[in-house]
């Protein structure tokens, strides 16, 4: 497998295609940032009170939190610690249910693990039969996403348990909850009774702060154990240490953002309500669509026109699929004022 392609460096356009907050974070991060001082940044990052702060604001024991450059940092070091060869055979096993964030299947290639894709039902609903039926003696990891990413579709929590329940005894379940603030939904509150799942969060989605990389990983401490050592020791800068602090510390900007989602979901449904498009209801910051035949025209047409959003074609199951960032609702409207314009051009 090639190695993970990044998307194009676009900063001059509308960027509707990774599913950041276009609004960016709270002013309070900024004055934060600001008040760094020479001595705090020629030291090495202390990392205990936006551990709390975070812990606090999830509802776990700091001791329970892994503090991760990017949520991204957290699944290569999760990959790693559970996929990693132990020399012998059997290969450990990485269960996919697609279609999924890619970085599952990037990171299990480069731990050296073997990817197990379960492919998806026409209407996205999860595959639990399918995934329970994919375990085997050597599966070490389930990734899951919840609200999965491009889909923006939720998961019932009762098909994580189940999965949680299948596993044999050195595989975990790994939840990331990267949208979940979006959804309103987590299983953080279930991670006392079930030990073998890991959840993910970031702070790059709701909280805005993608370009400072961080993220969090959350479970049972000897689980956590050997992933906290495949993690960079001080891999998470003083930058985005004081900025997690302060984006907690705002929570009015946070549930702004929240309903700017909220309207943008039902403009971009309507929308394509007008245009004949499919697309599936998202618990997320973004909506996949279905463009068919039009898919590549519709994404090349907004491209010329500076909005980007994110032909998703290629992924299982999403054929004609176009995934496009529902925030900021000014930001929305000229989406769609453009995806109407490219759309009635290639009728
Ligand atoms: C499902 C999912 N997990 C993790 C991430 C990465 O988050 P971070 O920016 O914290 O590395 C993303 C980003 O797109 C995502 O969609």
């Amino acid at each position: 497998m090639g190695h993970y392609q990044k998307p194009p460096e676009l900063y001059d356009g509308l960027r509707l295609h990774q599913n950041e907050n276009t609004g960016g974070c709270s002013p309070r991060v900024i004055e934060a940032l600001a008040k760094l001082r020479p001595d705090q940044i020629g030291f090495y990052p202390p990392y205990a009170a936006a551990t709390d702060v975070i812990a606090r604001y999830l509802g776990v024991p700091a001791d329970r939190v892994a503090i991760t450059n990017g949520l991204d940092e957290g699944i290569m070091a999760l990959s790693v610690a559970q996929l990693r060869p132990d020399g012998g055979r059997p290969v450990p096993e990485a269960i996919v249910p697609e279609p999924a964030f890619e970085i599952f299947r990037f990171d299990t290639a480069v731990a050296g693990g073997a990817l197990v894709q379960v492919m998806p039902h026409a209407d996205f609903s999860f595959p639990l039969d399918e995934v329970l039926g994919a375990i085997t003696p050597n599966t070490r990891v389930v990734f899951l996403t919840n609200p999965n990413n491009p889909t923006g579709v939720s998961m019932p929590l009762d098909a994580i348990r189940a999965i949680a329940r299948h596993l044999p005894p050195k595989a975990i379940v790994f939840v990331d909850e990267a949208y979940a603030e979006f959804a309103g939904v987590t299983f953080l509150p279930e991670l006392a009774s079930f030990p073998n799942v890991i959840v993910g969060r970031t702070f790059s989605k709701a909280f805005g702060l993608a370009g400072l990389r961080i993220g969090c990983l959350v479970g049972a401490a000897d689980v956590l154990d050997p992933i906290r050592e495949a993690v960079p020791v001080y891999s998470v800068n003083v930058a985005a240490v004081a900025a997690v602090q302060a984006a907690l510390g705002d929570l009015d900007h946070l549930n702004h953002y929240l309903r700017q989602v909220a309207e943008s979901k039902a403009i971009l449904y309507a929308a394509c309500d007008r245009l004949g498009l499919k697309y599936w209801r998202s618990s997320s910051n973004f909506v996949l669509l279905c463009a068919g035949d039009r898919t590549t025209a519709l994404v090349n047409g907004a491209f010329e026109r500076g909005i980007y959003i994110r032909d998703r074609s290629t992924e299982p199951g999403c054929a004609g699929c176009i995934r496009v960032g529902a925030g900021i609702v000014e930001h929305t409207r000229r989406a769609v004022a453009v995806m109407e314009e490219v759309l009635c051009a290639v009728r």
